[in-house]
């Protein structure tokens, strides 16, 4: 299959690209589209062939249900059997933007592969002006993941999804790369009080600023049989292709492990700070300036890609605090380590 790229952002023609990205649509086919938060892979909510589509391009697990995008926050109601006064209150707070909320589906109405047969959707209003416009014109909820293969990190950029799904799926809709670079915040409110399936974007200080207490599970809980789970969680994820190693953003630290890996052989990768430019690694990729949370986790998907196309054996990357946005990045981090810190 031929995969045309089409780009939105600066093109005088991007209605044409939009027409076209619907028809493909409602053809029954998928078509790979921006948000403020990763490229998602879409096909229309409702068609179970469509979504199975979904499933096939990217080797994704069947039983790991998917995220419904809609254009507007009315359209909930036609999708949800119950919304509760916290989700009400998170929709008129937080959407659209990157908060996906674990709802009650309404039964028969989205395509059963969507859910993977769970009582429950998750679903959102995303925050960027060309999946917005996507959805707008389609009248039609879209059903998403990010628009990588599995268990790769998800795509900020088209070539990303390019390099994953070329000849696999018909459309790209480009436009450029994503804001956030983590993927939403996935809060289940059918629990009393809410969980966060999956930390992001909008973060556990910020919901409990507005609807009170929130449960982040710590990695320890996550485990526990009675802990709420997003089924994807339990996949490899955000894996690039040499093992990683996590390591405190400590400057003397980074450079002798550097150092003591490259003697055991190695092609060290390192992702940091700007300010870590001089150490001598085989390969560098700036994650942002240091402490800035909002710019590492924009980069952080781009840079473990990146390693990919390199030489490197080892991928040497530094860590924050898990305040704020700092979960969601320490959540993908420790996914794209398998949990292995560096020790000298
Ligand atoms: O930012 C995002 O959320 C991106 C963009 C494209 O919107 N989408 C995304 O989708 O990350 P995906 O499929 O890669 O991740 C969805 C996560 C998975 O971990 C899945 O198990 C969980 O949400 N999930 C979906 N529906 C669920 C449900 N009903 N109950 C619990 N977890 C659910
Ligand atoms: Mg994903």
């Amino acid at each position: 299959m031929e995969t045309v790229c089409k780009n939105v952002d600066s093109n005088v023609n991007s209605q044409t690209n939009y027409t076209q990205a619907v028809d493909i649509l409602n053809a029954g086919e998928v078509v790979a589209f921006p948000t403020e938060t990763v490229y998602g892979l879409g096909a229309v909510a409702t068609n179970d062939t469509a979504v199975k589509k979904i499933f096939e391009a990217k080797g994704r697990p069947s039983d790991n249900p998917l995220i419904v995008h809609i254009g507007t926050k009315e359209e909930v109601e036609l999708y949800i059997e119950h919304i509760s006064e916290v989700a009400k209150k998170c929709i008129d707070l937080f959407w659209p933007g990157p908060l996906t909320l674990v709802m009650p589906v309404k039964p028969n109405v989205l395509a059963n592969s969507v859910t993977a047969g769970l009582a429950t959707v998750g679903i959102r209003m995303p925050d960027h002006p060309v999946a917005l416009a996507l959805l707008r014109q389609l009248k039609k909820p879209l059903a998403a993941p990010s628009a990588n293969r599995s268990g790769k990190p998800s795509p900020t950029e088209a070539i990303h999804v390019q390099d994953d799904l070329g000849g696999y799926i018909p459309y790209i809709l480009d436009g450029g790369s994503t804001g956030i670079g983590l993927e939403s915040t996935v809060l289940d409110v059918t629990h009393e009080p809410p969980v966060i399936l999956r930390p992001g974007g909008i973060t556990r200080e910020m919901l409990e600023a507005k609807i009170g207490p929130v449960i982040q599970p710590t990695k320890i809980e996550q485990k526990l049989e009675a802990t709420p789970k997003a089924p994807g969680m339990k996949y490899t994820h955000y894996a690039p292709n040499a093992p990683v190693l996590l390591i405190e953003c400590d400057l003397e630290k980074v450079h002798e492990a550097v150092h003591q890996l490259q003697k055991q052989g190695h092609k060290v990768a390192l992702l940091a700070p700007a300010s870590f430019e001089d150490i001598e690694a085989d390969f560098y990729f700036s994650i942002g300036e240091v402490g800035s949370k909002e710019e590492m986790g924009a980069t952080l998907y781009h840079a473990l890609r990146a390693c990919d196309k390199t030489a490197a054996t080892i991928i040497l990357a530094t860590t924050t605090s898990t305040e704020g946005v700092g979960a969601a990045i320490m959540n993908r981090l420790e996914k794209a380590a398998g949990g292995k810190w560096y020790t000298p």
